[in-house]
């Protein structure tokens, strides 16, 4: 039986800018924390910065001051794992390697108490393939926070297939504690988000490529037609090529090459010439000259609008049909996650799942491309008129 008392001490592995957003949140909830990387410039790092921002949070009146020092004297700073003895729950914020991580946990495993509860953030990796390298691995499970943690409000909650249900319902609890909205994922390739996301980005690609419209007008038409806040093009440039073009080819690999998540070559290209995207000062945009005019035509905006967001909703039925997570979790997903104006199966019912089916059966037969076929259960939906 796995539990969190009030006053659990957290212990957070990784200093990064997943490992110190989520020390802030521990230590602003009273918890004492214990930090730990094998970098010490990098401790000292995440130490500056999270000092700063408690005195900021403290200026701007969101804390007060005697809770910013508490904050700031709660939280302990080591290179040393063993440090973590006395830790009751360890998130674990370190690269984004299957065997480093393996590797830690199983190090890990020997120091925590047989209670201590045991995260990962990954964002990609198999959970259950992480706590295969701990014995007493009903006590690991993911927990997938949103860049930044503190301003996120989506937690991922994934259970490894071995992990206990009073280790995953004592983590759902916590996470309500700290204000979190955390949602329940099946231990599948990129959880919900990054799963779901997915056409976002290829579907947009894919219709530039073909030339059916140029970047900023497809960004127009998204953000227009479809109240997204950034358009994929931007996005990707603002997330970088090397992170979102990686994830793309990541996902590809872990659904056995199914064609809805292939990646494209010009992203490809983009990474090959170092344009990341925002931070080099070229990707899709050329940050150094005037942005490209969209070309504002209604009737092509709405077409390349309803074609990603067909695709989207495609991708949140076929993970609802494999149980990926609950309807309710998939749309609260997106929308605390990657901030999408509506959740995508609450899309597709004030759409029509027909509206939805009869796009994705024209692309099917004008491309003859696996990639759009529509899931079983949109396909059902749509022929019995049923909502989702
Ligand atoms: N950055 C994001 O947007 C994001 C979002 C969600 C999840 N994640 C996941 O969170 C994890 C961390 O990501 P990040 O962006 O904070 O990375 P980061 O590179 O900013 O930080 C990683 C830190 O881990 C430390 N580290 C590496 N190996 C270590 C080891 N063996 N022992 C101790 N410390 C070690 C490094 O010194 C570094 O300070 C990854 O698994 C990533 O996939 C990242």
């Amino acid at each position: 039986m796995f539990n969190l008392s009030e006053n659990a001490c957290i212990g957070v592995i990784g200093a990064g800018a997943m490992g110190t957003g989520i020390t802030q949140i521990a230590a602003q909830n009273g918890h004492k924390v214990c930090l730990v990387d094998a970098s010490a410039p990098a401790l000292e790092k995440s130490q500056t910065l999270l000092k700063t921002t408690f005195y900021k949070l403290a200026e701007k009146g969101k804390i007060s001051p005697e809770n910013a020092e508490k904050a700031i004297q709660a939280i302990r700073f080591t290179t040393a794992l063993e440090d973590l003895y006395s830790a009751d729950l360890v998130i674990e914020a370190i690269v984004e390697n299957l065997a480093i991580k393996k590797e830690i946990f199983s190090r890990l495993a020997a120091i925590v108490k047989p209670e201590a509860i045991l995260a990962t953030n990954t964002s990609s990796l198999s959970v259950t393939s992480i706590a295969s390298s701990v014995k007493n691995a009903e006590r690991v499970l993911g927990l997938h926070f949103f860049n930044p943690p503190p301003l996120m409000p989506l937690v991922e909650v994934v259970p490894g297939l071995a992990s206990a249900d009073s280790t995953v319902q004592s983590i759902l609890a916590l996470m309500k504690k700290w204000g979190k909205k955390p949602v329940l994922a099946k231990d599948t390739p990129a959880f919900i988000v990054n799963r779901l996301a997915r056409p976002f980005y290829g579907e947009a690609i894919r219709m530039m490529e073909e030339g059916i419209a140029d970047c900023a007008t497809i960004d127009w038409a998204m953000k227009t037609f479809g109240q997204f806040k950034m358009g994929p093009f931007e996005l990707m440039d603002y997330i970088g090529h090397d992170v979102n073009y990686v994830v793309t080819e990541t996902v590809f690999a872990a659904f056995f090459y199914d064609p809805r998540y292939r990646p494209s070559f010009s992203q490809k290209r983009l990474l090959e010439a170092g344009r990341l995207g925002k931070k080099s000062g070229h990707g899709f945009y050329n940050y150094g000259a005037a942005m490209p005019e969209p070309q504002k035509d209604e009737v092509l905006g709405r077409i390349i609008m309803e074609r990603i967001v067909a695709m989207l909703i495609n991708e949140a039925a076929e993970a609802l049909l494999l149980g990926v997570a609950s309807a309710s979790d998939l749309d609260l997903a997106m929308k605390a996650g990657v901030n999408y104006p509506k959740g995508l199966l609450e899309w597709a019912n004030e759409w029509g799942a027909h509206n939805v089916y009869t796009v994705l059966k024209g692309l099917q037969e004008t491309y003859g491309d696996d990639r759009y076929r529509p899931s079983a259960l949109l396909r059902q939906k749509a022929l019995q008129n049923e909502r989702f």
